[in-house]
């Protein structure tokens, strides 16, 4: 995983967005798991002890800001990722929940996109240099495989954090009830209730 790599978290420590209580560690402490830790907004005080625990909710959060926000994946995916695609303008993206993919794959999807199918790839390099199966456009072209355009690109970390958020929340989770919309809000919002009443 990341873990070790990924040397400026920055831990959203009021936890809501927006709210940009930021803080650097040094790097991802791994800590056992069960470890509580309350994330206030006096952490700053404590950070090289800032536990894996927080940092991986974390993470997933701001995958979850990534997919709905600066990728957009929802207009395609829908805000489920169950392929009710939130912008009737744009293409059927696939039923996410259902998905088999591995985290690895994933990643590679992100990054490439699936030409000829619609789904954008978001890395910047992608299809110029060679790390997409070593096509670049030309050879797309001379497939007649017409790639869309993101509605940004994505950093690599960003899209770790993107891969975090669906593999926890999306991916092969099955379609959702009202528990799952919970979990996956974090809180009971009226979307969940609205689709799953009592
Ligand atoms: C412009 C529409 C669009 C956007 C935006 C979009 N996708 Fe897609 N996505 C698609 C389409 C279309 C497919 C392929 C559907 C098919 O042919 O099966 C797809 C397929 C995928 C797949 C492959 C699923 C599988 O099991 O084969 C993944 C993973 C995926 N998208 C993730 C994302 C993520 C993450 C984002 C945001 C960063 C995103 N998509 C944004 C349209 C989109």
């Amino acid at each position: 995983m990341l873990a070790s790599r990924d040397t400026e978290p920055s831990l959203d420590a009021a936890g809501k967005e927006g709210g940009h209580v930021r803080v650097r560690t040094s790097r991802w402490v791994r800590v056992s798991a069960g470890v509580a830790v309350a994330v206030g907004v006096g952490l700053a005080g404590y950070l090289p002890a800032a536990p894996v625990a927080s940092a991986q909710t974390d993470t997933v959060a701001a995958g979850g800001r990534l997919y709905r926000g600066k990728g957009d994946c929802q207009a395609c995916h829908g805000w489920a990722g169950d392929g009710r695609k939130m912008n009737l303008q744009m293409p059927d993206g696939a039923n996410l929940r259902e998905s088999t993919l591995t985290r690895e794959q994933l990643v590679f999807v992100i990054k490439c996109g699936l030409p000829g199918r619609q789904m954008p790839a978001y890395d910047r390099r992608a299809y110029v240099d060679d790390r997409c199966l070593g096509r670049t456009r030309a050879d797309l072209d001379r497939m007649g495989l017409q790639l869309f355009d993101p509605p940004a690109t994505l950093q690599n970390r960003e899209v770790e954090r993107l891969a975090d958020f669906l593999m926890a929340k999306v991916i092969g989770q099955g379609p959702l009830n009202r528990q799952k919309c919970i979990d996956f809000w974090g809180e009971e919002v009226a979307v969940c209730r609205n689709e799953f009443p009592d």
